[in-house]
């Protein structure tokens, strides 16, 4: 079968390869590929552009996180969807391929007429965003701050804080261009950096890590919790002395660190998500689209944050 597999010799370090057909262990099923998305995070590690503390990835694994497509085999272990369900997936790797074996676990169960481009960007950005709200609590008429706002965690962040009643303050660098579609997701107040916020929030869903955390964590009220997904700055983040005080108006406040691997119970949420997506009352942000021949271009334009939104590759 055809993947896209790391290549560091490469000129592009991920190309597309004929590479043996994944073997199914017992908790897995064989999902017949149909569409993927990419993330930064698996894009940036394979190309090796930041130090993210992790060792490189080896030649020839097949990567993506994200994809969706149809059962072709169930699980041998009697777990999971029957062969012929239309299924989102999600793993650490395997995504980027024709074929993929994957636990039963990370699947989630999706609408027949759903558009498979637009399940697949469900998986990391979709669940790290409810996840990550779900970490902050119950947010019904709280003020929710979503850093990174324009990005495929973002995106889903704002209208997920949305249905569960929050009022969503988006940071996002590039408001004259995202502005107006970041409030048609539901934004209520925009903010070029969380810097400029002038009331506090309840809430902070934060992708972007470096001074924007740390400024973040000022505008939080007392009993707040800013839960840190990503680190998209790349910058590390030193606190003032004082910034941790927890004297009047200041008390109580949390930074929780986040790693969506080591979540559970995936599948209940990812067919939540699914059905969401494929009833159009989630939007993915899809801003890419193409035949997976002409990956490198997504590649690119993700490694330059070109993109403000997700990208999906065709598998056919
Ligand atoms: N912990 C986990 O389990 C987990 C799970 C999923 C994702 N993540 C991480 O979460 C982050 C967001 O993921 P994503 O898929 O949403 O990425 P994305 O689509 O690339 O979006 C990131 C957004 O952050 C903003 N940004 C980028 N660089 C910035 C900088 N230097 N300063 C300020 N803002 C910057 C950009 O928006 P503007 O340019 O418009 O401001 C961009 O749209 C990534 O770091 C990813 O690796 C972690």
């Amino acid at each position: 079968m055809r993947a896209i597999i790391v290549d560091s010799k490469g000129p592009e370090r991920l190309r597309l390869a004929e590479v043996p057909e994944p073997v199914p262990a017992p908790h897995e099923a064989l999902v017949r590929v149909s569409a993927a998305s990419l993330n930064y995070g698996e894009v940036v590690h394979a190309h090796g552009r930041q130090d993210n503390g992790l060792p490189p990835l080896p030649d020839g694994l097949v990567l993506g996180a994200d994809a969706a497509g149809v059962v072709v085999q169930a699980a041998a272990d009697g777990s999971g969807p029957a062969a012929g369900t239309p299924v989102v997936s999600m793993g650490a790797s395997g995504g980027w391929a024709e074929l993929r074996a994957v636990s039963t676990a990370t699947l989630g169960v999706a609408p027949a007429d759903a558009d498979p481009g637009a399940l697949s960007t469900i998986p990391v950005a979709g669940m790290s965003a409810l996840r990550g709200l779900k970490r902050i609590g119950n947010i019904l008429g709280k003020r929710i701050l979503v850093t990174g706002a324009s990005g495929g965690v973002g995106r889903y962040a704002i209208q997920l804080a949305r249905i569960a009643g929050a009022e969503v303050v988006a940071s996002a660098r590039s408001l004259d261009r995202h502005g107006a579609d970041l409030r048609a997701l539901g934004a209520t107040e925009l903010v070029g950096s969380p810097a400029e916020i002038s009331t506090t929030v309840d809430g902070v869903l934060d992708q972007v890590g470096g001074q924007q955390l740390v400024d973040a964590f000022r505008a939080l009220a007392p009993h707040g919790t800013l839960v840190s997904v990503g680190h998209s700055s790349g910058e590390p983040e030193t606190f003032p002395f004082g910034a941790l005080f927890g004297d009047a108006g200041r008390h109580d406040r949390a930074i929780v660190s986040f790693f969506l691997g080591a979540q559970s119970d995936f599948e209940a949420d990812l067919t939540w998500l699914a059905a969401q997506v494929g009833a159009g009352t989630l939007d993915p942000g899809i801003v890419w689209r193409d035949d997976w021949a002409n990956a490198s271009e997504a590649f690119t334009a993700l490694l330059d944050r070109r993109l403000g939104g997700k990208a999906v590759i065709e598998i056919r």
